[in-house]
């Protein structure tokens, strides 16, 4: 498979802080690549980076053959490059149907008026499972499809990669399944290619080809979800958090979420 995204040599300091340190990685098109690592790891700043909301102090960013460092959010996203939040942050007074069609506006799918995009939106709304509650307030909505309002938006940009930030933490054993069903039928029935930062290890180890971990913003191993969750150098960079390997998901959610609510 050609490869669809690649950094290489990418470093982002603020001030003093460098939170991600010479990176190189390549995600292949088609594939599910997780990008692990302890709180303040550098992951999100990676997405940052690759959406254009921060420019890489050096390195290169590549995306189908183009240098990308230096292009602006919007741009970046018209080349095919979508991502949800860690936080939801869809416009809450709006109705769901109405957060996609901002969504696909601002994206590369043809589509230049509200009106006519509606009908695209209420399909995307189906692919997420939301269909039905098109007319609701987003704030009306619970935090599992908020979720799905924030991938819904995403994809009426049209991505072929699409970053999903945390998607999953604070949902329950059942809501985590729905989305990694989503997730499962966008590479299938779309040729959607995803890159996902998940403390859900359960998740990780379901849907994940491979994983990529990081701590403080340096990728200290990298491999299948076997692999990473036996790899020491892992272990010790989550200090006694026990990586999971998906036997046992009733254990996974708790402490994941809790995890969650202490970040952001
Ligand atoms: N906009 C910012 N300004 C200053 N520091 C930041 C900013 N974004 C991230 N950082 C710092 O960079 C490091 C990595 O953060 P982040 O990428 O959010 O980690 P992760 O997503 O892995 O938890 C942290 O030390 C964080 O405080
Ligand atoms: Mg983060």
């Amino acid at each position: 498979m050609a490869g669809l995204l690649s950094l290489d040599g990418v470093t982002k300091s603020f001030g003093g802080v460098t939170a991600v340190k010479g990176l190189s990685l390549s995600v292949d098109e088609g594939e599910i690549v997780g990008i692990i690592g302890p709180n303040g790891a550098g992951k999100t700043t990676v997405f940052n980076l690759i959406a254009g909301i921060y420019k890489p102090n050096a390195g290169r960013i590549i995306f189908q053959g183009t240098l990308i460092n230096g292009k602006n959010p919007f741009q970046i996203c018209k080349l095919g490059i979508a991502r949800t939040f860690q936080t939801v942050r869809p416009f809450p007074k709006m109705t769901a149907i109405d957060n996609v069609i901002v969504g696909a506006l601002f994206g590369r799918a043809r589509i230049s008026s509200p009106s006519s995009s509606r009908e695209y939106c209420e399909k995307i709304l189906q692919v997420v499972g939301l269909y039905q509650k098109r007319d609701r307030l987003a704030r009306e909505l619970t935090l599992a499809e908020q979720r799905k309002l924030e991938l819904a938006r995403a994809l009426a940009t049209r991505p072929q990669l699409l970053m999903l930030d945390e998607l999953m933490a604070g949902l329950t054993s059942a809501e985590i399944s729905e989305e990694l069903e989503i997730i499962r039928m966008l590479r299938a029935e779309h040729k959607i290619t995803v890159m996902l930062i998940e403390h859900v290890m359960r998740a990780v180890m379901q849907i994940c080809e491979r994983v990529i971990v990081l701590d403080h913003g340096v990728r200290i191993a990298e491999g299948t979800p076997a692999q990473i969750a036996s790899d020491p150098l892992v272990i010790k960079a989550y200090m006694g958090e026990r990586i999971k390997t998906g036997n046992k998901p009733e254990e996974t959610t708790s402490a994941d979420q809790e995890s969650e609510a202490s970040e952001s």
